[in-house]
């Protein structure tokens, strides 16, 4: 681990962009996008161990726990954008608004091999759409949601913000997912089917009636597994 960023040798032309995040998720996203962006460094809430500092080292990047100091000396550096690479969607929107506040950017990483309908509205702000995913004509992605490889959304499907598509999941057409939700792997909502609360959806789930109470839901067809009010 490093005290401060020494970002004096970034000769690239690529945008240089601060992975906030240290688990899994940021493994993938430096994989997934590292053609298209500089990363800098990885800012982590917590001493990484040895083994993980490497895996960061050995791609390039400096790993630092995060400080109020080190966020303005990256500021002071012109560094201005960060992802946030955190799979909780409660906590990636926290993290993600409090450096939005700092004054930083947290743009939307699209993979190119997405596919996106010319129709769909993906917010511009935070969102995280990983290579194989599909969003068709007329669906809208809100804010600092992720799908994840191979998530699907149908035409005219609504996800809000916050929302983790898990991959291989489907939001098939007009269905809606409710923001904060969590879509687990290979669940499907059927179409037109609204998720109105914020819901975690179970592995494999099919989603295929409303659903207005949050809670955590599973099987096929779903039933709660505890509701919260
Ligand atoms: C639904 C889920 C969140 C529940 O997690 P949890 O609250 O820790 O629940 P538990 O593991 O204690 O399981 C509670 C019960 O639900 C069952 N269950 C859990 N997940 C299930 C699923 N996906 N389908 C069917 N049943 C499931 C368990 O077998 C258990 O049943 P039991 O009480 O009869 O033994 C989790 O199992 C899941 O499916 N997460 C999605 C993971 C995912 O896709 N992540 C994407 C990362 S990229």
């Amino acid at each position: 681990m490093s005290d401060s960023p020494d970002t004096s040798t970034n000769t690239s032309n690529r945008t240089p962009l601060l992975l906030i995040g240290s688990g899994g998720h940021a493994k993938v996203l430096l994989e997934e996008f590292k053609d298209a962006w500089d990363f800098q460094a990885v800012i982590s809430d917590t001493v990484l161990s040895e083994d993980q500092t490497a895996y960061f080292n050995a791609q390039g990047l400096e790993v630092f726990v995060e400080s109020d100091e080190l966020l303005n000396a990256f500021l002071s550096k012109n560094i201005t954008h960060a992802v946030v690479a955190l799979g909780d969607n409660e906590i990636r929107l926290n993290i993600a608004e409090s450096l939005l506040t700092r004054g930083f950017s947290i743009p939307g990483l699209i993979h190119p091999q997405a596919l996106i309908a010319s129709t769909a509205e993906i917010s511009p702000v935070g969102v995280q759409i990983l290579a194989g995913s599909h969003v068709g004509a007329s669906a809208s992605i809100g804010k600092h949601t992720i799908l994840n490889h191979y998530a699907i959304v149908e035409h005219d499907a609504v996800v809000g913000d916050a929302v983790h598509v898990a991959p291989h999941a489907v939001v098939l057409g007009g269905a809606s997912l409710a923001s904060g939700s969590l879509l687990g792997a290979n669940a499907t909502i059927l179409p037109n089917v609204a998720v109105l609360a914020t819901a975690c959806i179970g592995a494999g789930a099919v989603v295929n009636k409303d659903i207005d109470v949050a809670g955590v839901y599973v099987g096929v067809p779903i039933q709660p597994i505890y509701s919260v009010r």
